[in-house]
Order: structure tokens, then sequence, then C-alpha cells
């Protein structure tokens, strides 16, 4: 037997075993703190600097100390007061899934080596564009998380909108012109694509956002307009569906119709908020995303897949095929019955690929559509609750609340009366407070910088968050707020 083979009788042993302690890990997570708080050096102590093994370790022991690593060294996404920036608690049977796609193994990026699971991705995209409201003959792949979504749907409008020679000659087909329009709330993202893909960040441009943080469209067709002018080529405008910082939706619909006039792409980043899409009541905020050519969503955060599982979707999937296609002689990958044969390598960066979509598949059929409504919709109830109480707090202020995202600061009792308080004393007060609750492991918030205020910020993609873990969230943040204060007033 080879060494790393493990016999049946051992894998059916240590398999249960880690399962029984998956399951008493998920039973008393409420009970653990959300992050021992540990620094990384303590972390490198608990893990030690064993130089590179010689020989072999018995598959028992070393499944019973990589558990305590992990379980109890780990900050708890899945904890019910774990909303730190967009990750969510993962589904149980994600986790499952992925031991079986494991153990199957098959290599998504060609049909002839994953025949059922390439039929499964494709049911996936199905599924994932009829769950948000486009027609199901968009086509996509799935991809590692928002940021891979973004790029690969930026990359298609690209080959869309380029001069055809661009292929051959690269950027210098389009000497320098091209530019893209998003609002000064994108993700990060952007900037990557600018910067990587040869474009220069200057070929972004920020458009100013109106006082509801929606990119002003007047600002959008002005700045387009006076790019035509100069000579430039726009060939891209980035509408958000739930802004990283504040969950903001913008005006879908009035992008989609600039980007008609202007034969423009319009590429929706829904990484975080469009799942939201799939509830009655909020299906208005996202109208026009049917006029989408390509759109970014992230099973791994409102869908509760655990990490990785990022989508792309695009409206003509040739695009990407167009993108991303080769035809090495080494591969024999086109000779099914169908035609054209659907080989996912031919719609993404990835070559050989994982089976991702299973998670997100089988979780999409555990509880329906219904079940996502109602658990999303739980979500955003909690997060207007979180910005209630904060509102009628009087040592806190709310300040924006969209979707699952609430936004709100600690502000001391007598704030008017002490003449050191300003907005930067509020902000560094505040910043400090955010530091202390993330080591604290009471709960785990993240932050937002909202119109120059440092705010606390709570992102809401948690099925196991109650209303109590609301109330108890508001006493925390309003017991550590009084703590800083007091520790500030001292210095
Ligand atoms: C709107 C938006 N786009 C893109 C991303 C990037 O996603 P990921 O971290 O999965 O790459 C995020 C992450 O929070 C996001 O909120």
């Amino acid at each position: 037997m080879s060494p790393i083979e493990i016999n049946k009788d051992d894998f059916i042993e240590i398999g249960y075993r880690l399962i029984d302690i998956i399951s008493d890990f998920y039973d008393t997570i409420n009970e653990s703190p959300v992050t021992t708080g540990e620094t990384p050096e303590q972390i490198q102590a608990v893990l030690g600097n064993a130089s590179l093994p010689e020989n072999g370790t018995s598959v028992s022991e070393l499944f019973t100390k990589t558990s305590d690593l992990l379980l109890n060294h780990s900050l708890l996404n899945g904890h019910p007061k774990f909303f730190g920036y967009i990750t969510s608690s993962p589904t149980q049977i994600g986790a499952l899934a992925d031991l079986l796609a494991s153990a199957v193994n098959p290599n998504v990026g060609a049909n002839i080596l994953s025949p059922m699971a390439t039929a499964i991705e494709k049911q996936t995209l199905k599924w994932l564009a009829e769950f948000i409201g486009v027609s199901p003959t968009y086509g996509g792949i799935l991809v590692s998380g928002g940021n891979m979504a973004n790029l690969t749907g930026f990359l298609a409008a690209r080959t869309a909108k380029a001069p055809k020679s661009m292929k051959e000659d690269g950027l210098v087909a389009t000497s320098g012109k091209m530019v893209f329009y998003c609002s000064k709330a994108t993700h990060t993202w952007i900037e990557k694509a600018a910067v990587l893909f040869g474009h220069g960040s200057k070929a972004i441009r920020w458009i100013p956002t109106c006082a509801d943080n929606k990119m002003d469209t007047v600002i959008l067709l002005q700045t387009i307009d006076s790019d035509l002018k100069n000579g430039k080529k726009p060939f891209l405008v980035i509408g958000n569906a739930g802004d990283v910082s504040t969950g903001v939706v913008d005006n879908l619909s009035e992008i989609a119709a600039i980007c008609k006039a202007h034969d423009l792409w319009f590429h929706i980043d829904g990484a975080y908020g469009i799942p939201a899409a799939v509830i009655p009541q909020y299906k208005n905020l996202f109208d026009g995303i049917q006029e989408a050519d390509s759109i970014a969503l992230d099973p791994h955060k409102w869908l509760y897949a655990p990490l990785e599982a990022g989508c792309t979707l695009v409206k003509n999937p040739q695009h990407l095929i167009d993108t991303y296609s080769a035809h090495p002689v080494y591969y024999n990958f086109d000779n099914s019955a169908d035609e054209p044969t659907l080989n996912y390598y031919e719609y993404g960066f990835q070559n050989s690929r994982g089976f991702r979509a299973l998670k997100v598949w089988m979780a999409l059929q555990q509880v329906g559509k219904n079940g996502y409504i109602k658990m999303i919709n739980e979500d955003i109830e909690l997060s207007k609750l979180l910005f209630e109480e904060a509102q009628k707090h009087e040592e806190l202020e709310a300040v924006t609340q969209n979707l699952s995202i609430a936004t709100l600061r600690y502000v001391p009792l007598n704030y008017a009366q002490d003449e050191r308080m300003n907005e930067t004393y509020l902000n560094t007060l505040n910043e400090k407070l955010l530091n202390e609750l993330q080591q604290g492991g009471e709960v785990f918030l993240s932050n937002a910088v909202i119109t120059d205020k440092y705010c606390l910020r709570a992102c809401i993609v948690n099925f196991r968050t109650s209303k109590k873990d609301i109330q108890e969230i508001i006493e925390i943040i309003v017991r550590e707020g009084r703590k800083v204060y007091e520790k500030l007033q001292i210095k």
C-alpha cells in the first residue's frame, strides 16, 4: 500500500470521529468566543516551528491535533455574532459537499474530465440566474470569489468593446484611450483590474455619489460626453448592487439606459447584494439587472456557501469564450456528442478547476428559493433592528442602513459639553473601540468611513443570528464604548 493511502477501516473511524468533532463544534459555536484574539506570535507559538517532517505521522493523531488548532484558534465566522466584512456563516451542507467533491475530484476544466460535475455547474449557473431574476439563458462560470468574478467580467467587456486587433497587438491597439466608469463606492477590485490589465489607474473614472450614496448618473453622463469629446474610448460602466461599505444599490436601470445609448458594456458588481433581488418586496431596487451584460455575484457571501464560491454571469456567454478560449494541440476536449462541448476552461482564467458548484447546488436544493427568501429577509430585518436600537440609544448614532448592512458609532453622553470632542476625536474613539471589540471575542464588526465619519459596520449574512444577539450587541458596544472613552480621558 502507498504511504498516503488510508485503509477502509481507518478511513471510516477517522472520518466518523471528524464528523463528531465538527458537529460538536457547530452545536456549541454560540458558547465559544468569536475569536480568541491571539496575536500572530501567540498563534505561532501554538503551531510550533517544526521543520519539514522527514517521516510520516499517524493520521488519527494528525486529525486530533489539527482539529484542535483550527477549532480553538480561529476567528469563527459561523458564530451568531460574527458580522465582519462580508463573510457568511458557512452552510453545513456546503462542508459535506466539499468533502464529496474532493473525494471524487472531478477536474471541471473540461467536460470529458468531469461529465456530471460540468452538468451540475451548468445547472447551478442557470439556477443562480433564475434566483436573481435574469434570463436563465445567461451563462457563465463559478470562480473563487467576488474579485475574480468582477475581473472575469471586466475582461469579457474589454474583448467585446476593444478593436479586434487587440488580441495580437495588445493595448497598443487602443492607444491607451480605453476608459471606464464606476462610482466612488466601488470595491477595490476595479483598481486591480486597471493596473494589472494594463490600463492604468487614470483610466478609472470615479463618479461621485449623490447624498443617498448612489452613483450620480448626471455626472456619469457628463463624464462620458467629455471623454468622447477628448478622443477617449469609453467601454464599460460598473453599477453596484450593494456597495461594499454601506450596501447601497445604484440606480441600475438609469445606468443601463446610459450604456445602451452609448454602446457601453454594463457590468453589475452584485457580489454582496444581488441575492436580495429574490425577495419580492426588494425586487424593484434591482430594476435594470436584466439589462446587464455581465454580473458578479458571490455564493460565498449571501448564499452562505463556504469559501470559495464566486460567479460571473454573462448575457451572451460567447464573450467569455472569445476572451478566454484557447485550443492547444495537447487538448482533446471537443469530442462529445453535444456541439459545442461545454468546457469550462474556455470561460475563465482557470485551466484545472475544482468542483465548487456542488456546495452551491446542494444548498439551493436543501432549502429551495423559499428557504433563501426567508434567511435573506431575516438578515435584512435584523440589520434594521440593529439600526433602530442604535437610533433609540442616547450613546449611539445610527448612520446608515441598507440591505443587511448597518453602520453606527459610539458618541459619549457629554459629547456636546466637552470642548475636546470633535469629529477627529470621535473617529479616534470609534477606531479604538472597533479594535477592542475585534480583540474582545464577544462580537466581530468591521468599519466603514462615511462622509469622514469612522463608523462601526455590521454586515449580517448570518443564518445563526437572532434578535437576542442584536440586543446583546448594542449592550456590548455601549459598555466597551464607555471603557474606551474613559481610557482616552485618562490620557
Ligand atoms: C461589492 C463587492 N465586490 C467585490 C468584493 C470582493 O469579493 P471577494 O472578497 O470574494 O473577492 C466584495 C467583498 O466584500 C464586495 O463587497
